[in-house]
């Protein structure tokens, strides 16, 4: 008897015996096996010698979408280890190459424009959110100038004006917060580090008339906003979804707020606030063209979306790092005593930068936990990687992940401490002297939003690099030292469970990595 008649036979019979729901099982059964095969085949027999190792994966299309999504950080340095610093995963049906350390921050982040782009990846994103024809819906060449403008805005003077708005809000939220009356209580703090980021940066971005409208109904337009963020709409972005729905309503509101803002600002000829909105309301683009309402408009949502989940997360971990850590925050305190006096006169931006332990606590802090855990680039020519025979194909996505290196006993001797101290040079676990010698000395270099550090060749960029490096670095700073200061005054720290050194996991499911929830700390308020 032939193979036919002895095995297909049969085994077709008994197929056609099964009931319909059965036959579909077993069709199924059968897909999935086969792909799975061909994409094992596939990896095994038709490596390409002259792209990056492809991390293993049984199927098809999700890849290492899940081991990747869960903990990004720990999967890249299981990878490395595996493969080195240069790999290739696919991420929801796209192969995308990590490249990690200095060298790989370079080559992407520093990529030339011809080469890589931003836009390309973001923008399904984040057009529906801030509005059109800004940031990522407009060529790069745009995208400089209006970093240009927005940078202008955050100057020196405009930072001296904050200080005394952030602590005005600080101080007022305290008082208002039910989760801080009374004596001492414990309190899920990212809740409460996320409105009072909210609060200051839109009081002093966007003026006392936007920041005035956010205790209404603002705050609620914004969240709604915000859930167009959720990574599920990289895929989903254009779908008829309630979220999609509820994140179009509030962009078209959100926007006619700041235009109604703007006209009337017009009609009443207002010059004396010379606030964010005034300066873009003021600027012109080098082919002559004003910048339109719209514009402006969709750059003040642009901003502070940018801003407030790196800010609020970042105030968060420091929150739980000070309780994890209370000499710290009692070291704080005294810092404060020893440089502005026993009578802790109100804060400026001068005193500010006289608070080194302070400064050291928000460069600790985003050393360990950068809320920006990928950055991604389509790849737009083949791009040779110097030094190896790697090319990275069109087809592929690049993605730098700099807080790998920033944890690095290379570069960070015990990288997983949280230990402020380290910034000092004398500290004996100091970061490298490559790190130290990085910084004013470095050569410059204009993209059209000003002088930034031409090499992105560092272990050490939560800020990013290249022409798409963070304008919101100094504002940050200003408004995240000022909160700590305050909350330094205010209280003293704890975790609830009387343990010390340890903070809560991080939570890696939205764009923006921030504490696991509940993130709770004990909180008690020194005598006043
Ligand atoms: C870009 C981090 C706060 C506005 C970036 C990038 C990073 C970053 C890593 C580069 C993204 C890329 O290359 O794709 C942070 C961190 C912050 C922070 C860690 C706080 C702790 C802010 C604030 C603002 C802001 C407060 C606004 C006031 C921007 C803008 C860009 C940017 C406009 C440029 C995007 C581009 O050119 O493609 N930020 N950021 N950021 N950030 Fe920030």
């Amino acid at each position: 008897m032939g193979f036919l008649e002895e095995f297909v036979g049969p085994a077709t019979d008994k197929f056609l015996g099964l009931s319909l729901r059965a036959q579909i099982g077993v069709g199924l059964g059968g897909f999935i096996f086969f792909s799975v095969l061909i994409n094992v085949l596939n990896q095994i027999l038709f490596k390409n010698p002259n792209e990056p190792p492809m991390v293993f994966h049984w199927f098809p299309i999700i890849g290492s979408t899940i081991t990747y999504g869960i903990d990004p950080p720990r999967w890249f340095k299981q990878q490395r280890e595996k493969y080195g610093d240069i790999f290739t995963f696919v991420l929801l049906g796209k192969k995308t190459t990590v490249y990690l350390g200095p060298a790989g921050n370079e080559f992407i982040l520093n990529g030339k424009i011809k080469d890589v782009s931003a836009e390309e990846i973001y923008t399904v994103l984040t057009t529906p959110v801030f509005g059109k024809d800004v940031v990522y819906d407009c060529p790069n060449s745009k995208l400089m100038e209006q970093k240009k403008f927005m940078k202008i805005a955050l100057s020196t003077a405009a930072f001296q004006r904050y200080v005394p708005i952030i602590t005005a809000e600080v101080d007022d939220y305290f008082k208002r917060s039910a989760d801080f009356k009374g004596k001492s209580g414990i309190v899920n703090i990212p809740k409460s580090m996320a409105e009072l980021t909210i609060f200051t940066a839109s009081h002093t971005l966007q003026g006392s008339e936007v920041r005035s409208k956010f205790d209404e109904k603002v705050a609620a337009l914004y969240h709604d906003l915000d859930m167009g963020f959720s990574p599920i709409n990289f895929a989903l972005y254009w779908a008829p979804l309630p979220w999609n729905a509820r994140r179009d309503h509030a962009q078209r509101t959100v926007a006619k707020i700041y235009m109604d803002v703007i006209k009337q600002r017009r009609a009443a000829g207002a010059t004396e606030t010379e606030d964010m909105m005034w300066h873009l309301m003021n600027s012109t683009y080098k082919n002559g063209t004003p910048v339109p309402d719209h514009e402006v408009a969709h750059m003040l949502i642009a901003l502070l979306m940018a801003g407030q989940h790196s800010s609020s997360s970042t105030s968060s971990w420091i929150c739980l790092w000070l309780a994890a850590r209370p000499d710290v925050m009692e070291a704080l305190y005294q810092e404060q005593i020893e440089v502005l006096g026993a009578d802790l006169p109100p804060l400026t931006y001068e005193n500010l930068q006289k608070l080194s332990l302070n400064q050291a606590v928000l460069k600790e802090t985003l050393r360990l936990h950068a809320p920006i855990h990928s950055i991604m680039r389509a790849v737009k020519s083949p791009m040779p990687v110097p030094n190896t025979r790697y090319v990275i194909p069109t087809n592929h996505t690049l993605l730098a992940a700099s807080g790998v290196s920033a944890s690095d006993p290379k570069y960070f001797p015990e990288p997983d401490l949280w230990e402020p101290t380290r910034w000092d040079k004398d500290s004996p676990i100091a970061p490298s002297s490559a790190i130290q010698a990085s910084g004013e000395d470095e050569e410059k270099i204009d993209y059209g939003y000003g002088l930034v550090s031409k090499g992105a060749n560092s272990p050490y960029l939560p800020f990013g690099a290249g022409r798409h490096r963070c304008i919101g670095e100094q504002f940050a700073g200003v408004q995240l030292q000022t909160i700590t200061a305050m909350l330094v005054r205010k209280f003293k720290f704890s975790n609830p469970d009387g343990t010390t050194g340890k903070v809560i996991g991080t939570d890696y499911q939205s764009l923006f990595s921030r504490p696991l929830e509940p993130a709770n700390i004990r909180w008690e308020k020194r005598d006043e």
